[in-house]
């Protein structure tokens, strides 16, 4: 049987639809807390292939959701560039040394780092059932791109949006290496087993029209090129937090087969925008999930009437929050299979 995710991938509606989350693994769930507290933090976890395909799992194992998403981390290909990568505690993610001028050329490069993470997806993969697909992913060149050169997480990317700017020869040097390490990474990831990849594009909301073409779109649409080449038939999700009405462009110049919605985005809109039959991901409200209840409810109400006609993924808009009962979870996979809640 083909996983109901890469039917509705491949451009086929289900009613009701697959479901997904992102963030789906990690520390709203207790038994994720416990695997952490007990290997010393969030990279020592990456690392631990068994430790990793187990959080992998652990959201299945729960909830039945429709998909597994590899337990894994954007900042990986930097740090497979050759950069230095932390995760303190409550501190976020920090990379050094911080390439404020892009020049990447000086680093090391380390592509044995991306060895265990392959280990990964083929014990995942091991372990599914044929009906729950296994999503690996990267970050977009773009957002991986604002950690380099700032080194860390920012409020406004405004770093890398001044180095694309002042030095955009540098800027798209770097790019390009992102891309071409992205293209490996997802093609490696392909050939361990995972069956659809997503593009992480946390920061595409920064940027003016043209920089979102330059440095969100044509580095998409070379990774979508180049792994179509290799990989044909993958399906590929992108998700550009943010972009609003560049929602439109995106869809249609990227050659992504599937969009990821963030929450803000009116669902009635996207539809009426977006490429006839194109499928789309998303996009409950992080919060919605939170509250729970009637304002859940509505929420997903809303969503699946807004796509009625059109192939779904259900999701949240963005990952989910870390203080969210577990309840929840279970309550939107009934509301959502028609079980009673
Ligand atoms: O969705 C999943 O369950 C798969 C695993 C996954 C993680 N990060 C694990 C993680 C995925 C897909 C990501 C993507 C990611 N990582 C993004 C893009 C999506 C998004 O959320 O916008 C970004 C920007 C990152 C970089 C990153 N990693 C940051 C900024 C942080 C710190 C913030 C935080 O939530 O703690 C991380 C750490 C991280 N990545 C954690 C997890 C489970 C938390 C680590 C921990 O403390 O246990």
């Amino acid at each position: 049987m083909t996983a109901p995710l890469l039917t509705v991938l491949g451009g086929e509606r289900l009613d009701p639809p697959p479901v997904w989350l992102m963030r789906q693994a990690g520390r709203y769930l207790p038994e994720y807390r416990e695997l952490r507290a007990e290997k010393g933090g969030f990279l020592a976890l990456v690392y631990d292939s068994a430790a990793a395909a187990e959080i992998t799992l652990q959201p299945l194992r729960r909830f039945g959701l429709d998909a597994a998403i590899l337990f894994s981390d954007i900042l990986i290909v930097p740090y497979a560039m050759g950069m230095d990568l932390s995760f303190g505690v409550g501190e976020g993610p920090r990379l050094a040394p911080p390439l404020a001028d892009g020049g990447w050329e000086a680093l090391t490069p380390a592509p044995e780092r991306l060895a265990p993470i392959y280990e990964t997806v083929r014990r995942v993969a091991a372990e599914l059932d044929p009906d729950t697909a296994l999503i690996g992913f990267a970050g977009s060149p773009w957002t991986v791109a604002t950690y380099m050169v700032a080194g860390q997480g920012s409020k406004d990317q405004g770093e890398a949006r001044r180095l694309a700017y002042r030095d955009p020869h540098a800027f798209q040097a770097l790019i390009d290496r992102i891309v071409a390490v992205t293209v490996d990474y997802l093609a490696g990831q392909i050939d361990a087993g995972a069956q659809t990849v997503q593009l992480f594009d946390s920061w595409a909301g920064s940027l003016a029209p043209a920089e979102f073409e330059r440095w969100v779109i044509a580095p998409t649409a070379a990774i979508v090129g180049r792994l179509m080449v290799r990989h044909p038939g993958v399906p590929i999700i992108g998700f550009p937090k943010g972009a609003g009405a560049k929602l439109a462009a995106y869809a249609a110049e990227t050659g992504i087969d599937a969009v990821g919605l963030d929450e803000t985005v009116d669902p009635g809109w996207a539809d009426a925008m977006l490429p006839l039959g194109m499928p789309v991901q998303g996009n409950i409200d992080p919060l919605a999930l939170w509250a729970g209840g009637d304002a859940l409810r509505v929420s997903v109400a809303r969503v699946r009437a807004a796509f009625d006609e059109r192939p779904h993924v259900l999701n949240l808009g963005h990952g989910i929050l870390q203080d969210t009962p577990i309840a929840h979870v279970e309550e939107l996979l009934a509301m959502v299979r028609g079980e009673a809640a």
